[in-house]
């Protein structure tokens, strides 16, 4: 039961009245707020997450601020330090989805530090989904984006000069993107029992200018469904889109799957159609259910998530089908 003192605390916050009603009917069961998210490098944008879930934020805010994080601050594989296409641009993919299934997507979008915010403003104030290329930046610098550099971080000039000798495209298991990890996807459960996600990358080194991947993809790289949970992915883009993976993960969770099954039987369905091909890459899925129950399942062994909640912070090995 709600006190009267906590309702109007509750009532003081931004929240739609359904999740304040949510709270009130279900007690402990959506109270417990926690983030999750791929790969231990990316650790920091659950520490950011969590200061928003920590002061009862909406779940919605600490993925972006998650994922803003990351994008700022790490090179390699996400944001403007990320390692370039064939041509030498660094072209990055993100998208976000909060409780009501509203999304937003941007792919392939250059000069611009913070793709995921991007995407948030063309889910708040367009009818659309995705913007890609050019028109995504236009979209970005006419809503206050500020157009950064061309230049690549130090790291991946350095990658692209040594790729450059061979100038061949192929992904390696783990190593995409020549270090232990690639996409950062972030899913959080907030104090209203609200769910919301957040994945952003400059996808895959070398790739084809032009090529978007799955992390701007809803459904492939991230889909969250408020009534029963949400996952996000990590890997080789094209894999996961062939089977829209994260959809897959939460109606595997609404036929009643703990999340460990559910990414586990979409990782089988990879496999199962094409057990040979399914050794060669690395494809993750990790998941967070509606009462905050998370769990991950991966091709190869090497794929790592973190886990952040009032009392529990621990970066978790996933369970995977190979060990090459
Ligand atoms: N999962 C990242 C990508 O394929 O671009």
């Amino acid at each position: 039961m709600l006190n009267r003192r906590k309702f109007l605390q509750l009532s003081s916050l931004s929240a739609p009245l359904l999740s304040i009603k949510n709270i009130a009917t279900n007690g402990d069961a959506y109270t417990k707020p926690i983030v999750i998210s791929t790969w231990e490098t990316y650790k920091g944008g659950n520490t950011e997450a969590w200061k928003v879930l920590a002061a009862n934020g909406r779940s919605l805010d600490a993925v972006e601020a998650g994922a803003r994080y990351v994008e700022s601050t790490i090179d390699c594989c996400v944001g403007l330090g990320g390692n370039p296409d064939r041509d030498g641009i660094v072209t990055l993919d993100a998208c976000i989805m909060d409780e009501h299934a509203n999304c937003g997507a941007v792919g392939a979008i250059q000069q611009i530090l913070h793709p995921v915010s991007v995407a948030r403003k063309i889910m708040e104030t367009t009818p659309h989904i995705m913007l890609v290329g050019d028109g995504a930046q236009q979209f970005a610098l006419e809503n206050g984006f500020k157009k950064e550099s061309k230049n690549l971080s130090p790291s991946a000039e350095a990658a692209y000069k040594e790729w450059l000798k061979k100038s061949e495209y192929k992904p390696e298991i783990n190593i995409e993107n020549k270090k232990s990890h690639d996409t950062v996807g972030l899913i959080a459960l907030d104090a209203f029992g609200n769910m919301s996600g957040a994945v952003t990358t400059s996808g895959m080194a070398f790739k084809i200018h032009g090529r978007v991947g799955d992390s701007a993809i809803i459904g492939a790289g991230l889909f969250v469904d408020n009534e029963v949970g949400a996952a996000t992915s990590t890997g080789v883009g094209e894999e996961n889109m062939r089977i829209c993976g994260t959809h897959l993960v939460v109606e595997f969770m609404r036929q009643g799957d703990s999340p460990e099954m559910a990414c586990r039987k979409a990782v089988n369905r990879v496999v199962k159609r094409d057990m040979a091909k399914a050794k060669t890459f690395q494809l993750a899925f990790l998941a967070l259910n509606k009462k905050g129950e998370y769990g991950a399942y991966a091709l190869q062994k090497g794929f790592v998530y973190c886990v952040k909640s009032n009392g529990e912070e621990k970066t978790i090995a996933s369970k995977y089908v190979f060990e090459i």
